[in-house]
């Protein structure tokens, strides 16, 4: 059922900083960074040849990722985010399977534009994985 590894998100304390060490120490593409208001966070992508890297910085009083830095200071990987190319046929499934779904369970606009879920990380070897409509 899932595709490609569409990221890996790391969470981090200060974006800016985050994306220099990125491009001048990795020497990679990191795109301008874009606030999600909608999902707490600030995020930029690392571009990479075969997936991509997404720097997750908190916005906002209750940004869902204060409580993760709150854990670890330094940041740490957040999430995985797999392709998927039916998003409700795919959250059907795992539901019926019995993995549970974060949030009201409806899909919500990610920050590519396209429909992504969280399943708990519980439910998955303590990863949270995030799905998105290829
Ligand atoms: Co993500």
């Amino acid at each position: 059922m899932i595709g490609r590894l569409n990221h890996v998100a790391i969470a981090v304390r200060d974006l800016a900083a985050a994306s220099a060490r990125y491009r001048a120490t990795l020497g990679a593409t990191v795109s301008p960074p874009s606030p999600q208001a909608e999902h707490g966070v600030t995020v930029a992508f690392v571009e990479l040849p075969n997936t991509k890297v997404e720097l997750l910085e908190p916005l906002g009083a209750d940004s869902p990722i204060a409580k993760f830095l709150d854990k670890n200071p330094d940041g740490g990987i957040h999430h995985l985010c797999f392709e998927v190319d039916d998003i409700l046929a795919a959250r059907n499934r795992l539901v019926g399977a019995g993995a549970r779904v974060l949030g009201d369970g409806s899909p919500k606009i990610g920050a590519h534009g396209k429909p992504v879920l969280f399943l708990h990380p519980k439910d998955f070897n303590g990863a949270l994985i995030e799905l998105e409509q290829a």
